[in-house]
């Protein structure tokens, strides 16, 4: 990849200089015969930065107003900026030491970035989430969206120059591009559209960038009013923090954030958190910088003194390479008052929690529940309850968990919970609770259920790469959930009622996409507990037919045995139905069926659910030369 990369540059570089200096209202249109009146010359953002002006002035000229060809003319996320310079330095030479290249990062996100609106529709992007994104215009889906996500597109604002000079290094760095992606696929149209207009028979290349310089232009009325009113977030004190791990369920802690002495949008934090159902607790420290006034990224490794109290730990940031270490990225809402984001790692990032801070004053907070679900007529039931800022004296009557719902005693208090020991009525409806406590209500907290109708596995489809040999492998977490029919008493409507995690058995089936491959003996493992696919290595396997690598598609299926069923796991099952991630295994009560029935139906079911998993190649072609830290 290197040397083909070099091979590029070499080609391209006279191209390269070429860009640079050509003046931007006669800069080439990407398509020579349509060439219209040279437009008015762009409005660029100023740079007065001696930093900026000095360390990409070499190749980079600096007009009497203060624009700076090409950086003046567009708006981009800190990644997408430091992108720009990792591209720089491996392509056209820059040289740059890292303190600095950080820095100008720093100016250009701040002074050159998006505001809140803009960046929330692109945060998966940046958060690096796994998720199925549909792009409203077909002008840009499928054109862009074939080599790189399209979060990248979504998450920068360019000059209508910019958008074209853009087309032109996807063509000048990747020569292929043309073939596989920029091009017409079948002639032309020659009909009127359907309002009567003549033929729009623009090049899918034109087209998009008409599209893209109308969606994304560089001066937005949310910019002008984001970099007019931006300025320092401070957000030193005290947060609660609530969050999901997938598959290990929901975290509950607190986060102190300190200001780092001599700046005004760096801080470092000091996290505890205990995961609800397994009670283990995790202390981190970490460092963050926030960029454009709202744009969190920072980075935590596990403390020492992890698995105790958090109090003393030194925030080591020396422990560099940490297995521990999570990369933050997160946004600050306008009132300081809420930080939401996630924390990731992995050879692609996949493994991460998600995570919101609240600022904590001196008021209660209820944060959350180690379960979501009681059954109905059952008695002494455990229930933790984690909250900050607790009252000193705690009475069961101070707590309400709705009707049905009685508290027998308060098993134990500390700083961060009680331990409530509840009743549940026989009589208690079923549907959700708010629960409510020291004058603040947690709606829905709760859901009492008779019965488990069904589960479901979340996601409803998932990726994996092979890997572990030259590259990483890309794992993959699954998660049971228990539903309920809701009223109306059937699966699949609004009604229907999410109830908790389960502890499910998990296996891999075969998905019968190419016939008789046997995807299921060589795609990896799945732990039958925790949920979480372990790829086999990538690379031809010498054991499989036709050599091939360990990729394919299969079906994880997840086991759950109703609570009061006499048969432990392993019973024989039937098989999933054909089709559709959601399978439920049970025998559906009519609507209206005595809860008697349904009680007894629970008594010899197991439940099944499934989910498709594509087991794929790594990703071979990765464009990130990490030559920054
Ligand atoms: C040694 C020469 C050199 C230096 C120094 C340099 N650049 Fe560039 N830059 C180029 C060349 C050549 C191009 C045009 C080819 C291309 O797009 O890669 C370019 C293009 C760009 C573009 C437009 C392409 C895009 O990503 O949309 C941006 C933005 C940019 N540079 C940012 C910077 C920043 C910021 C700095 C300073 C930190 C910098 N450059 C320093 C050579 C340089
Ligand atoms: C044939 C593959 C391919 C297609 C198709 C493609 N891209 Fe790219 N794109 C790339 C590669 C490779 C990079 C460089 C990645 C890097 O810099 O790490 C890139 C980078 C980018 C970047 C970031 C570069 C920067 O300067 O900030 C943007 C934005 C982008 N592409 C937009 C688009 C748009 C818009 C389209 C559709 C018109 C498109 N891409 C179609 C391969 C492609």
């Amino acid at each position: 990849m290197r040397s083909l990369r070099h091979a590029f540059a070499a080609t391209a570089s006279a191209w390269v200089v070429l860009m640079l200096a050509v003046p931007r209202a006669q800069q080439p249109a990407t398509d020579p015969a349509a060439s219209v009146p040279a437009p008015k010359p762009e409005v660029g953002i100023p740079i007065p930065s001696p930093l900026v002006q000095k360390a990409c002035g070499p190749c980079h000229t600096t007009d009497e107003k203060q624009q700076i060809s090409r950086i003046s003319f567009q708006r981009n996320t800190p990644e997408g900026w430091q992108d720009t310079l990792k591209r720089m330095v491996a392509l056209n030479d820059l040289q740059i030491d890292p303190q600095t290249a950080r820095e100008v990062v720093k100016y250009l996100s701040n002074h050159l970035g998006l505001a809140p609106e803009e960046a929330a529709p692109a945060a998966f992007e940046v958060e690096r989430r796994l998720i199925d994104y549909k792009y409203a215009s077909n002008d840009v889906e499928g054109l862009c969206n074939r080599c790189h996500s399209l979060g990248r597109v979504i998450s920068q604002r360019r000059a209508r120059s910019e958008w074209d000079g853009l087309i032109a290094m996807h063509r000048g760095w990747y020569p292929l591009v043309d073939r596989q992606a920029f091009r017409r696929m079948g002639p032309a149209p020659r009909d009127r559209e359907p309002d009567g207009r003549p033929p729009d028979t623009r090049h899918p290349v034109e087209k998009a960038i008409d599209h893209l310089s109308r969606a994304f232009p560089l001066q937005t009325p949310e910019w002008s009013a984001w970099s007019a009113t931006m300025r320092p977030a401070r957000l030193d004190g005290t947060w609660a923090l609530t969050g999901w791990d997938p598959g290990k369920g929901a975290i509950y802690g607190r986060a102190v954030i300190t200001p780092v002495a001599g700046t005004t949008d760096e801080f470092t934090t000091e996290i505890s958190y205990t995961y609800a159902r397994s009670g283990k607790t995790v202390a981190r420290a970490g460092r963050a910088v926030i960029y454009t006034g709202f744009q969190w990224r920072g980075r935590s490794t596990q403390s020492a003194g992890s698995g105790s109290a958090a109090s003393g730990v030194e925030p080591s940031m020396a422990a560099g390479n940490d297995k521990t270490a999570l990369r933050e990225v997160m946004f600050v809402e306008r009132d300081w008052r809420r930080i939401a984001g996630r924390w990731f790692t992995g050879g692609y990032d996949e493994q991460g929690l998600d995570v919101r801070f609240e600022r904590l004053g001196r008021e209660t907070h209820i944060l959350g529940t180690d379960r979501t679900a009681l059954p109905v007529a059952a008695r002494e039931q455990s229930l933790r309850l984690f909250a900050a800022n607790l009252p000193a004296t705690l009475q069961p009557g101070d707590v309400d968990l709705g009707p049905g719902l009685s508290i027998v005693r308060i098993d134990s208090t500390t700083s961060d919970g009680v331990t409530l020991v509840v009743n549940v009525a026989a009589n208690a409806a079923v549907g959700p609770r708010d629960i409510v406590f020291a004058g603040v209500a947690k709606p829905a907290a709760l859901t009492v259920y008779d019965r488990i109708d069904a589960i479901r596995v979340a996601p409803s489809w998932n990726m994996a790469r092979v890997g572990g040999v030259t590259f990483p492998k890309m794992f993959a977490q699954f998660e049971a959930w228990g539903y309920h029919n809701g009223l109306d008493g059937k699966p699949d409507t609004p009604d229907d009622l999410k109830l908790d995690l389960l502890d499910a058995r998990w296996t891999l089936e075969e998905y019968t996409a190419t016939y008789d491959d046997d995807d299921v003996k060589f795609v990896g493992e799945l732990d039958e507990a925790t949920g979480l696919f372990t790829p086999n290595i990538e690379g031809p396997n010498a054991k499989r037919r036709g050599e091939r690598n360990n990729i394919g598609d299969v079906w994880v299926v997840a086991t759950y045995m109703a609570p009061g069923s006499t048969t432990g796991p392993g019973m024989p099952t039937m098989p999933p139905p054909a089709g559709g991630a959601v399978a439920i295994e049970a025998p559906q009560p009519a609507a209206g069926q005595a809860s008697e029935t349904r009680a007894a139906q629970t008594a010899a079911r197991s439940l099944r659910a499934r989910a498709h998993l594509l087991v794929t190649v790594p990703l071979y072609m990765r464009w990130d030369p990490s030559v920054m830290p």
